[in-house]
């Protein structure tokens, strides 16, 4: 019989879908929400393979409810801090995921992040509708422009890098990064590496594309919004638990920094009554980072193939394996 693949979702771009629909036995989860824990723990049991995506917590637990038979977990997605790699690893079990391809997307949203931030974009259309454009003004929904400002990096991965590489054509006048080891290629933005303290203090704009792990766990935390200007504009791109979001509420409350504009926060979703929404100093996306339809589509194919080169005995063909050099 045909291998199993347990996919969890049903609004997987289709373009993934047909990869696998002839050759596997698929079974999909079919709600619109995520698969509820119960429901993982009893559907990946026997199955060959796993499509996950960003809200399925894969862990030892759920590896022990699946069994031996379980070759590879390929996740949507360029993060892996749902999944336990070590425990996987251990089992021999590989996993795919879809770095690249959603480098340039993730990228251009967190410029439209960074600019509707910096230039009020938001509040400045809702006062439109709001009847709160009454005449030009000249000092009506003023921000701050990017020329000649310091914008500091945390985690030079490809897409910190590739907003880097964008944002010097913004002529800003310095680019800091903070990341473990040395980016030569930074010299083509003129990148400076700096440590954490340095980067915070002297940054207009303090962008976060770090990997979350245990080490970048709250590393925004009061401590860091302190370390920042007033004036500064904190983005990030990450995941929300880079942040200590209390204190980022906090630092927004007391004009600690200006103004923040978030893609990824704790939970997800936010409650709409949840107060980080009341701060008007705050734009708030839905964790939309890679979401073009190309993108998408691309992030849906690389799934489905990590799937079939391990399933039909050739993992070395994994697209985007984790942990294999240049992927
Ligand atoms: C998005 O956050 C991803 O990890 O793909
Ligand atoms: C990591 O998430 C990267 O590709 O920058």
């Amino acid at each position: 019989s045909k291998p199993k693949i347990l996919i969890t979702r049903p609004d997987i771009p289709v373009a993934g879908l047909n990869l696998l629909r002839k050759r596997y036995h698929l079974i999909i989860w079919d709600k619109p929400e995520p698969i509820p824990r119960a429901e993982l723990l009893a559907k990946i049991y026997g199955v060959d393979a796993v499509f996950c995506v960003l809200t399925d917590k894969i862990d030892n637990e759920v590896l022990d409810h699946a069994g031996s038979q379980l070759k590879v977990v390929a996740s949507m997605s360029v993060g892996l801090d749902h999944i336990d790699i070590s425990s996987l690893q251990k089992r021999d079990i590989k996993i795919g995921y879809t770095p690249n391809v959603l480098t340039e997307s993730t990228a251009e949203l967190i410029i439209a992040l960074l600019l509707a931030t910096s230039r009020n974009v938001v509040h400045a259309n809702l006062a439109v509708y709001k009847g709160e454009w009454t005449s030009w003004s000249p000092v009506w929904m003023c921000g701050t422009g990017l020329a000649g400002k310091v914008v500091g990096i945390v985690g030079l991965g490809r897409i910190g890098f590739r907003v880097a590489e964008i944002l010097k054509s913004f002529n800003v006048a310095k680019i800091l990064y903070f990341n473990r080891t040395v980016k030569e290629e930074a010299s083509n933005f003129d990148g400076e590496k700096v440590d954490f303290p340095m980067l915070l203090q002297n940054s207009d704009f303090v962008i976060v594309t770090v990997a979350l792990t245990p080490q970048t766990r709250y590393m925004f935390n009061s401590w860091a919004f302190n370390q920042m200007k007033k004036t500064a504009i904190f983005v990030n791109g990450s995941r929300g638990d880079v942040v200590d979001q209390q204190a980022l509420i906090d630092a927004l409350k007391n004009n600690t920094i200006a103004a923040a504009g978030v893609d990824v926060t704790t939970p997800e979703p936010l409650p709409i009554d949840h107060e980080l929404l009341g701060l008007e100093n705050c734009v708030i996306l839905p964790h939309i980072g890679s979401a073009t339809i190309e993108t998408r589509n691309e992030m849906a194919c690389i799934t489905a193939k990590n799937i079939i080169a391990v399933l039909e005995g050739n993992p070395e063909e994994m697209p985007a394996e984790y942990g294999k050099v240049n992927s």
